[in-house]
């Protein structure tokens, strides 16, 4: 019996959509953001009877590209006066691809009065979703980290609470690691939010937020458990949550460092 090719190939896409979901795939997601904003229409042929030769070549070369622009995030953020200002100004910027791709931006929770502040890396799906840092599985686990020293996002004094934030306010895609040059872009923004809201300390969660921050190459095994300082701010890098779902024997390492912010709270 003769097949159909369009039944054929029907059935193979759906035999390999059946494979990518059996691979976990859940998600139709480019590895780049497209800017839909800045899509241009293809020109429209011309006749080509219409032009003489030698200006039909001088048409065939390319422009020249237009500048980049050059975008000085730390003036645009030295700009914000106050956190409100600063969350809007970061919402309206558009100098971080990144941002094309995200639902949202997240900004920031908890309690901004905190003494502790803590930075992650970037949004995954549920903080795209939600426009909040740290709900998903690794957002969990952070919470009950902290409850454990007597810390709650929910907290309404300085002493009990936590106020936390990401390197980046939006999601990559597919949650790949925000790139040197976007951290880069958006770190005047974090320093900005650090210095606004002048926590006491700072937890940085994770390599991204650690090299960021402690402008080092040495990677979170060998960085963790050992304060530093950040405008002027004692800094505690710790392994992330999201590391610490995949490689639960380094609790104990994560618990040591809760115990040493706990003294340090304790003692001043
Ligand atoms: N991981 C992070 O670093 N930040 C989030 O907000 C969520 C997951």
């Amino acid at each position: 019996m003769a097949m159909n090719p369009d039944a054929t190939d029907f059935a193979a896409d759906l035999s390999m959509l059946a494979w990518q979901l059996e691979l976990g795939a859940d998600e139709a997601i480019a590895e780049e953001p497209l800017n839909r904003y800045k899509l241009e229409a293809p020109p429209k042929p011309r006749p080509q009877s219409a032009q003489a030769p030698a200006a039909a070549a001088v048409a065939a070369q390319p422009a020249p590209a237009p500048a980049e622009p050059v975008v000085d995030s730390a003036a645009i953020a030295a700009a914000c006066a106050d956190l409100d200002s600063l969350r809007e100004t970061i919402s309206a910027f558009d100098g971080c691809a990144l941002k094309q791709g995200a639902r949202n931006t997240v900004f920031c929770d908890g309690n901004p009065a905190a003494r502790v502040m803590v930075i992650g890396e970037a949004p995954g799906r549920e903080e795209d979703r939600t426009g909040k840092p740290f709900v998903g599985r690794a957002g969990q686990l952070l919470d009950k980290m902290f409850a454990a020293i007597g810390l709650s996002r929910q907290g309404e004094g300085a002493g009990d609470s936590i106020y936390i934030t990401n390197v980046m306010p939006w999601r990559p895609p597919q949650n790949r690691t925000p790139s040197t040059d976007e951290m880069a872009m958006m770190k005047p923004f974090l320093l900005r939010h650090i210095a606004l809201a002048a926590p006491d300390y700072l937890v940085l969660m994770g390599n991204p937020a650690t090299k960021t921050l402690l402008e080092t190459e040495v990677g979170i095994t060998r960085m963790r458990g050992q304060w530093g300082q950040v405008l002027g701010v004692p800094a505690l890098p710790m392994f992330h949550p999201a590391y610490l779902l995949r490689t639960p024997a380094q609790k104990r390492a994560a618990w040591a460092d809760l115990l040493s912010l706990k003294a340090k709270l304790e003692e001043s």
